[in-house]
């Protein structure tokens, strides 16, 4: 894992931006693994404005989301597909036909599931994930005690993150959908490069648990830590509880990967 402190939010989403754009740029078939969240926000409207300025073309990008609350149907305004459509697909030229998420309102959740691990697979696995974390811990809506070979499937979320996510539901944390479509934090892990963006004094603690603490399924974030390629892009209020915080600028720094990125 690679641990890059950027001064505030802004250059953290910033550098997460160029990194999936160059992924993109690099490989036009790019298999995009895509979260949601107050955090992924600064991103999508970089890579929004990017493709506008830039011409980044998404044409032949396939994309697949991590999560989706259960019983929310698509063009329900809190759901995670109206989220993606609003804040990224309605401002790219990617097709809407490879824009992927679970189905909220699926009659059959396991087969739902079933479904989605399939087409991942079909369309030859993750090649880039992008991932946030839940104050809970969770990587997708992977709470809490979620094994660190779980597959997707529907779970029950946690009381913090009801309350975290309350502010999208006007702040009534009885309207938070109780459970959640997720992919599991195995198949997380079996994405080719994982990149995890996370900013702001609330994720301080949770953050170091996750990149110092020992791998638990009591916070799947750590799982993080078994991936061969993990970049953990940070702001410097995420990183306030980091005890080896000068080692990562140390490995940044010396690391010829990032020496374009200094
Ligand atoms: C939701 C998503 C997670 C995301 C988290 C962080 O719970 N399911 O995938 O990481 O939000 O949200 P925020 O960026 O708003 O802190």
């Amino acid at each position: 894992m690679d641990v890059i402190v950027r001064q505030d939010a802004e250059s953290a989403a910033g550098l997460t931006a160029r990194l999936i754009a160059d992924a993109l740029a690099a490989t036009p078939r790019l298999v995009l693994g895509l979260a949601t969240g107050r955090t992924m926000e600064r991103v999508y409207e970089r890579l929004a404005r990017m493709h506008r300025d830039d011409g980044l073309d998404f044409s032949r990008a396939v994309t697949f989301n991590l999560d989706e609350y259960l019983g929310l149907p698509p063009e329900d305004e809190n759901s995670y597909r109206h989220y993606m459509n609003t804040h990224l697909f309605d401002h790219v030229n990617i097709a809407m036909s490879n824009t992927h998420l679970p189905l909220g309102t699926a009659a059959d959740p396991d087969a739902e599931c079933a479904r989605y691990e399939r087409l991942i697979a079909d369309a030859g696995g993750i090649d880039l994930q992008l991932v946030g974390i839940g104050r809970s811990g969770h990587i997708g809506f992977n709470e809490p005690l979620s094994a660190l070979r779980s597959r997707t499937r529907a779970t029950a979320l946690a009381p913090e993150t009801l309350r975290q996510n309350a502010s999208m539901f006007g702040d009534d944390a009885d309207r938070v959908p109780r459970r959640a479509l997720t992919m599991g934090v195995g198949t997380i892990l079996e994405a080719r490069r994982i990149l995890c963006l996370v900013t702001g004094r609330e994720k301080a603690a949770i953050l170091a648990r996750a990149v110092e603490g020992p791998v638990s399924a009591m916070v799947s974030a750590s799982a993080l830590q078994m991936h061969p390629q993990c970049t953990c892009i940070v702001d410097e209020e995420a990183a306030a509880c980091l005890g080896e915080r000068e080692y990562y600028d140390w490995i940044f720094q010396n690391e010829p990967a990032w020496d374009a990125f200094r």
